[in-house]
């Protein structure tokens, strides 16, 4: 029996590196996604293709991960026998137009596109909710990317043209309308990045270093003047814990000027997420930062990294009507930019 399953990329508006500290992440899905077309099979195998890479896989269910794209499939299916929802391998077709590399998820959106497949062969009655989680802990346990939840849950469950506020803490989740008048434009920086380098995994140790200084497992819910007035975190430690503190705040009131359509605020809220990007959690590179400068310049209300950090892509906020302008003047100075997508308030 073959089972057809989709998920969409995300891009994330605002939120980042909250998602492993206890604060609140607001993601959108997007248009590009990923489909697989799967067969499961009664022995061990797995045989992958893929749309962007040469050939195919072909593995074993009794893989340990080997640092190759196929990790995420077989994973995902080891995962899928742990859970009771199939027992075996599977022939899988992968059609992405999910950019990979650029911070919007195409391996979460795998993982869970195949996860679903299983819960459909099965007839389970699993909830989006335990697909994220257990597409997570694919990620964490089997490849060794130490992720927070974010992807997962924005990819299994958030439609196109809708954010989703985030509680990372209770995965407790509500949608947020994009205003009608606004776009949320995926811009690629023309510098790739990939979660398994080490740089995120420094952040994510630098997080718990300062968890354990603190005695506490949610940086986000920290005063940040008391993070200032710290005097047993070392600099480094205190910026990082800072980023997440104002990070989480500024999710909330993200939240909240979207919700009453403060769209100048939202902006503002973007800008300054950058700075605590660059400045604190240092996470970005001078061309992003270039990028970010002149596409507020150019017109866009706010703008930021978007995703893990360390290349990738930028989210601008850009009233529609302009964004056809606003887009070519943007790429004619960044040659090596790329329009990704954008996610529109719903007409
Ligand atoms: C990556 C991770 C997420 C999150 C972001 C940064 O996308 O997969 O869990 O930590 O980086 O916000």
């Amino acid at each position: 029996m073959n089972i057809t399953a989709t998920s969409p990329g995300r891009v994330n508006l605002i939120g980042e590196h909250t998602d492993y500290n206890g604060g609140w992440v607001l993601p959108a899905a997007l248009s590009v996604s990923l489909t697989a077309r799967v067969t499961f099979r009664p022995d061990r195998q797995i045989k992958v293709t893929a749309s962007g890479f040469d050939g195919a896989a072909t593995r074993s269910l009794n893989d340990a991960a080997q640092g190759h794209w196929s990790d995420a499939s077989v994973g995902a299916l080891r995962e899928a026998e742990k859970l009771g929802l199939t027992s075996g391998g599977a022939d899988i077709d992968i059609v992405s137009s999910i950019p990979a590399g650029s911070g919007l998820s195409s391996s979460a959106a795998l993982i869970v596109t195949l996860l679903k497949a299983a819960r459909t062969k099965a007839q389970s009655a699993l909830s989006d909710t335990e697909i994220a989680v257990a597409a997570r802990r694919v990620e964490n346990e089997y490849i060794g990317v130490p992720c927070g939840i974010m992807d997962q849950m924005a990819v299994a469950i958030a439609q196109p043209g809708e954010a989703m506020a985030l509680d990372t803490s209770t995965l407790e989740y509500r949608v947020v309308a994009v205003p009608k008048t606004h776009e949320m434009v995926v811009i690629h920086s023309g510098l790739t990045r990939s979660l398994t380098d080490g740089r995120y995994a420094a952040r994510k140790e630098e997080c718990d270093a300062a968890k354990a200084v603190l005695g506490t497992n949610d940086l986000c819910l920290l005063d940040p003047a008391e993070i200032t007035a710290r005097d047993d975190l070392d600099e480094v430690l205190r910026r990082r814990t800072l980023h997440c503190a104002t990070e989480h705040r500024r999710v909330l009131a993200s939240i909240d000027a979207l919700e009453s359509g403060d769209i100048c605020q939202f902006g503002a809220l973007m800008g300054a997420s950058h700075a605590s990007m660059r400045d604190d959690f240092e996470m970005s590179l001078p061309e992003i930062d270039t990028l970010v400068a002149d596409a507020v310049e150019l017109g866009a209300v706010g703008a930021r990294l978007t995703g893990g950090g360390f290349g990738g892509c930028i989210v601008a906020c850009v009233e529609s009507r302009q964004r056809a302008a606003w887009q070519e003047a943007l790429l004619k100075q960044h040659p090596n930019a790329r329009y990704i997508d954008h996610v529109a308030g719903a007409a």
